[in-house]
């Protein structure tokens, strides 16, 4: 997922039970490559295997090319974009577009199996279930994939005519499970244990993949795991673990993006991590203030020492931001002031 599964959260979710993650996506445009996001996107440093690296493009040499890049830097599978509804991918004909022109998109396909084979990279190709409600291809295009020699499918149960709207439907992923031989994980709405485990059963597909339910949440994955082998719900973890994983997916957020950077982004998976904490909000306010990384762990840390101590109701007026409870629209003034100063 772009901007949320970079290496920090990819070596977390790994951690805390994911069997699997991919990488963000990586464009095939070699003038890219040297970009600053595209370095940090093919950094794998210290990443336990498999390192996966999705790489989003259209043109088939390109994506060859794109293919062997990854390679070079650690990849040990490839995977290739077909599901991104993003019109900044789609435009250009990348991401779920391509799944409107299938003889391109087994061009794609061959050309970097082609090219990862030499190397003995397995190449695994994600997408929708179609352009659209009228144009739902996956079925055909999943078996001339196979054909071509892709290794594993991944299905988000929606057209990119949905973009996220509504509910995932699974039984497209049940159909072409039962079509194919090759390995189907299902995407979309995997959002608890229970929900894991009713999509496995109803899909018969391989393996599920978690996309937002795990942002703030890494640790789902433990959860699903044990619910998977045991039937049991795990007990939610600790504030004690929950404190000691933050502040290491922190440090190393700030180590990857450096210190401005870094503590910027760092406030998105922040926010994320709050929504499931006691009176997070207040911490999610008071650390969108803060732009040096030091302060930015500390606050971490004053808050599970307030949480350890029962004393989170005093850290509004210790940070000097107002709870939810406490904070109120703002006037006509204050709007027109918030407006001007936004354009
Ligand atoms: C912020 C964001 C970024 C995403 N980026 C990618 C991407 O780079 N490649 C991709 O294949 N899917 C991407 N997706 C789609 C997810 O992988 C997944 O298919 C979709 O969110 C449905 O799964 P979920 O309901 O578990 O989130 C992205 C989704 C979100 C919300």
């Amino acid at each position: 997922m772009a901007g949320v599964t970079d290496r920090p959260f990819r070596k977390l979710c790994k951690a805390l039970g994911a069997g699997y993650a991919v990488s963000e996506m990586v464009t095939s445009r070699r003038d890219l490559w040297d970009s600053l996001k595209t370095s940090r996107r093919a950094n794998h440093d210290g990443e336990a295997a498999p390192i996966a690296v999705q790489i989003a493009g259209t043109e088939a040499q390109m994506m060859a090319d794109a293919a062997r890049y990854n390679i070079e830097r650690g990849a040990q599978i490839i995977d290739i974009n077909m599901g991104c509804p993003a019109k900044k991918v789609c435009n250009k004909w990348a991401g779920s577009a391509l799944m409107q022109d299938e003889v391109l998109a087994i061009e794609i396909v061959s050309a970097v199996v082609q090219a990862c084979q030499p190397h003995g990279v397995p190449v695994t190709l994600k997408m929708r279930t179609g352009w659209a409600q009228h144009a739902k291809n996956a079925r055909s295009l999943a078996l001339a994939a196979q054909e071509a020699g892709v290794a594993m499918l991944t299905i988000h149960g929606r057209t990119r005519e949905q973009g996220y709207k509504g509910f995932a439907e699974h039984d497209t992923v049940a159909d072409i499970k039962s079509r194919v031989s090759i390995p189907v994980v299902a995407n979309g709405d995997v959002n608890s244990p229970q929900a894991a485990k009713a999509v496995l059963a109803a899909t018969g597909a391989d393996a599920v993949m978690v996309g937002r339910a795990a942002q703030g949440r890494p640790w789902i994955f433990r959860e699903m795991a044990h619910y998977l082998a045991s039937g049991e719900l795990l007990a939610p973890p600790t504030p004690q673990e929950l404190q000691q994983w933050m502040l290491a997916h922190l440090r190393e957020h700030h180590e990857l993006y450096g210190e401005f950077t870094g503590v910027r982004s760092g406030r998105k998976h922040l926010g994320w991590y709050a929504q499931s904490l006691p009176s997070g909000d207040v911490l999610r306010r008071h650390v969108n203030t803060l732009t040096d990384a030091h302060t930015q762990l500390q606050a971490v840390s004053d808050y599970f020492e307030a949480w350890a101590s029962e004393q989170l109701h005093t850290l509004p007026a210790m940070w000097g931001v107002r709870a939810a409870s406490e904070a109120r629209n703002p006037n006509t003034a204050e709007l027109a002031e918030l407006a001007e100063s936004a354009a």
